[in-house]
């Protein structure tokens, strides 16, 4: 293998055609995006959201219409994650995942989060910014109690976000829990393990159009204590 000389980047001039034929075929990735804009919405942002949940849920080119990118802060970091929406009404978008977690300690640090829905296949995307906070231990439970009986095991065998010397230890530690709790009797949830529910501040639609004419429409809450209002405006693309 020959040496990676550093700091000296490459001229453009210097690319031989196979790198100049990768670079176009990445520059002609560009699709032109459908004339169906957004014409008129539910006044309510969480049923124009329900009605885009089911419709990628009812689209066979959209993997795991309900993953959404969790991002969490504090004034030193800032992180990214993929979780699961479980559950989502007036009061929210719940998720759940582990209280002892990396994304769980900046939530305690800073409530304030975002949620990205991704809806490529369909040239759509959903972005909520919110305030995370627990669900009741009671909802938590009733949820936990619906998994199946690897995924409960696995929540009590995984310490999520600490290090891991090798993998003969996670499944050290499954194979323990799954002898604790023989498939087939009740597992108790983890204290560790449960909801947040994301209350959200705005809510926003993206739908792609023609021309990168693209349609924002942003739900500002305009009364957090009730999440009763919500004004409604256009942002340009
Ligand atoms: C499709 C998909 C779904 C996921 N769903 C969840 C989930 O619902 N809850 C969860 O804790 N982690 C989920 N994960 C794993 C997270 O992305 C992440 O690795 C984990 O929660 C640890 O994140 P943290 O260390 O930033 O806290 C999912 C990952 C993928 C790719």
């Amino acid at each position: 293998m020959g040496k990676v000389k550093l700091d000296t980047p490459m001229a453009i001039e210097e690319r031989s055609e196979a790198e100049k034929a990768a670079r176009d075929a990445i520059r002609a990735m560009r699709k032109s995006y459908g004339e169906i804009g957004l014409v008129d919405v539910d006044p309510d942002p969480i049923i124009q959201f329900q009605n885009w949940l089911s419709e990628a849920a009812n689209n066979s080119m959209v993997v795991e219409a309900n993953a959404m990118v969790l991002s969490t802060s504090t004034t030193e970091s800032i992180s990214s994650r993929t979780v699961l929406l479980k559950d989502v009404t007036s009061a929210g978008f719940t998720f759940f995942t582990n209280y002892q977690s990396h994304k769980a300690s900046e939530i305690a640090a800073n409530p304030q989060v975002a949620l990205l829905f991704p809806w490529y296949a369909m040239e759509r995307q959903v972005m909520i910014q919110g305030i995370a906070s627990k669900v009741s231990a009671v909802e938590s439970d009733d949820y936990f109690a619906t998994r199946p009986w690897g995924s409960q095991i696995g929540a009590w065998a995984s310490a999520q976000s600490t290090l891991l010397a090798n993998r003969a230890d996670l499944e050290e530690r499954q194979a323990a829990f799954a002898a604790k709790y023989p498939e087939g009797s009740p597992v108790p949830r983890p204290e560790h393990w449960g909801g947040y529910i994301v209350a959200p501040t705005t809510i926003e639609l993206w739908q792609g159009r023609y021309s990168r004419l693209h349609d924002r429409v942003r739900y500002i809450n305009t009364d957090s204590s009730t999440n009763g209002g919500w004004d409604i405006q256009r942002f340009y693309p």
